[in-house]
């Protein structure tokens, strides 16, 4: 993207425009800046300027074509020197904000790598019987911790990061971050969130002990092969003994993700008020990560697709109450989800917006109509005329979504 600073830029009549001019604000009335600033590059676009009713344009001469005589146009003297007010956010600030975006995903790609590192060591001891502390967690659960609350779109950079093979122990790892995120919207005190962190890294421990074969399965499981899996939580009771020092929280979201209110889950059949609510947290976490995975044999879901997912399993598998709050949490169009604009575009969701959760930042890359990727624009929809049409499950692209979302 070329640098232009709105201030440096001249006003002049729409008539007097052509192509190759740096346009980077229109005026009707009142001066307005553009996000996508950029240079005239055909007739169309000069039309479409006619057509908007648009009066004037601000110009850049400096970023414009350098065969344009600018000396030969009447320069309207204006009572707004001052830069206007954009009602897009300005270029700078959402480059500023790709920049961070960038830190934050290098900040994120530690702490995953530090996860991995954290929990195969811990798998690694579990499967040879050998005790741990949970002390080995405490750095990383800070670190997590922190990182979700600086970050409101730690969930998307973690996601981002997920690979097809290493599923075991990414799935922990985005189930620590959701716990946390949940845990922190439903008020839990920070030390509980850390308790849910280290609930998350170890909830599938029990899998060390499951079959190769069934474990990484590329396929649907068979009934029987399903039995096996389901082992993994007898072997967890066992395996959690040698850990020292673990919270109720940790324990519990680590032998509870797969118990249902009815008392048809397991391992132990535990039914309505046997079951705490850290402990029904984890199987609405546990289930909607797992819906929004891509596995090698299974696309995954968008999550307004999980989301009826997790409704349609209230009330006797989960709480009802506890699914309204964590769609809550997440927004109707969480960051990292996929959504039409009503321009045709297919755009990624990239900031959420706490007051208006319909109109998040967005960042558009593809154009459904006419099947191609077009230029990267970010657009905040809270200051744009674009809106929401509907959420696009990323299955229904041949791309990996996930190379959009750095
Ligand atoms: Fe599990």
């Amino acid at each position: 993207m070329h640098k232009h600073s709105p201030e440096s830029s001249i006003k002049v009549q729409i008539s007097e425009i052509s192509i190759g001019m740096f346009v980077t604000g229109i005026e009707n009335n009142t001066r307005i800046n553009l996000t996508n600033a950029g240079r005239v590059s055909s007739e169309a676009g000069i039309q479409s300027l006619l057509k908007n009713n648009i009066k004037f344009v601000w110009v850049d001469e400096g970023l414009s074509d350098s065969k344009i005589d600018f000396s030969t146009l009447t320069t309207i003297a204006t009572e707004d020197s001052q830069p206007a007010k954009p009602i897009a956010e300005s270029t700078q600030s959402l480059r500023n904000r790709r920049k961070n975006n960038v830190k934050g995903t290098t900040a994120a790609r530690s702490l995953v790598e530090e996860a991995k590192g954290i929990a195969s060591k811990v798998i690694n001891k579990a499967f040879d019987g050998q005790a741990f502390s949970v002390d080995e967690f405490d750095a990383w659960a800070d670190d997590l911790i922190s990182f979700t609350l600086t970050d409101k779109d730690a969930i998307r950079l973690v996601s981002a990061l997920r690979s097809k093979d290493e599923y075991l122990l990414e799935h922990s790892v985005s189930v620590s971050t959701l716990l946390v995120t949940f845990a922190r919207y439903l008020g839990y005190s920070e030390a509980e969130l850390k308790q849910f962190a280290i609930g998350g890294i170890i909830h599938d421990i029990g899998k060390v002990k499951v079959d190769d074969k069934v474990l990484h399965k590329p396929a649907k499981l068979t009934a029987e092969e399903f039995e096996h899996m389901k082992m993994h939580q007898t072997y967890a009771l066992d395996l959690i003994k040698n850990i020292k020092g673990l919270s109720v929280i940790s324990r519990d979201v680590c032998l509870m993700h797969h118990e249902k209110l009815d008392g048809n889950g397991y391992p132990k059949g535990l039914a309505g008020d046997q079951l705490p609510v850290h402990g029904r947290m984890s199987s609405i976490v546990d289930i909607f990560d797992a819906l929004t995975a891509d596995r090698v044999y299974k696309k995954s879901m968008s999550p307004q697709e999980a989301f009826k997912i997790l409704l349609g399993m209230t009330p006797n598998h989960l709480d009802s109450n506890l699914v309204y709050q964590f769609i809550n949490c997440l927004g109707v169009y969480p960051v990292a989800s996929l959504v039409e604009l009503s321009n045709g575009r297919a755009a990624i969701v990239w900031e959420s917006n706490q007051k208006h959760s319909k109109k998040p930042i967005v960042k558009s890359f593809y154009s459904i109509k006419h099947k191609h990727f077009t230029e990267i624009e970010f657009k905040d929809l809270a200051k744009s005329d674009l809106t929401i049409v509907r959420a696009i499950s990323p299955s229904e692209f041949d791309f990996d979504i996930n190379d959009f979302i750095h």
